[in-house]
């Protein structure tokens, strides 16, 4: 069992973002979740456009209410895209050098938050892991959605 007492880890989970509520619901009862499995634990959510509270807002609130020294950010998305391998990483500061995708005109909207000149006031270490990508335990879920159908 992991101990969250000072860990001084923070945990945010990214959605992609919608102008429709069901999106925060989702994400918002995954916080939910681990708050409730580990109290104490350090965590919320942002969006990744269309939608606020947006990344550099909520770590600015993550990381001024608590004393963080690593943030561990999740994109809470099946499997990696433009957001995660060019536009969070940039809005995260960790852009990999020479990541450069601009001219594949495989942007699937072009709606850049309006938020894009705010930055992050964290100094930390930001670890920003994959997707959730093929699982067996999404697969469960899919054949769930299927079978349920039948
Ligand atoms: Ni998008």
């Amino acid at each position: 069992m992991v101990n969250f007492n000072n860990s001084k880890i923070g945990i945010l989970l990214l959605s992609h973002g919608s102008r429709l509520p069901q999106g925060e619901e989702v994400i918002k009862s995954y916080v939910e979740m681990f708050q409730t499995e580990y109290p104490g634990i350090i965590i919320d959510y942002a969006f990744m456009e269309l939608k606020q509270p947006n990344i550099p807002e909520t770590i600015n609130k993550l990381t001024t209410e608590n004393d963080i020294e690593k943030l561990i950010v999740v994109p809470v998305f099946i499997a990696h895209g433009l957001h995660t391998k060019r536009d969070i990483p940039k809005i995260l500061g960790i852009q990999e050098e020479d990541f450069d995708i601009d001219n594949t005109n495989h942007h699937h909207h072009d709606h850049k938050s309006e938020d894009e000149d705010q930055s992050i006031d964290f100094d930390g270490e930001i670890i920003f892991t994959d997707p959730l990508g093929a699982d067996p335990r999404i697969y469960e879920i899919i054949k769930d959605r299927v079978f349920n159908n039948f």
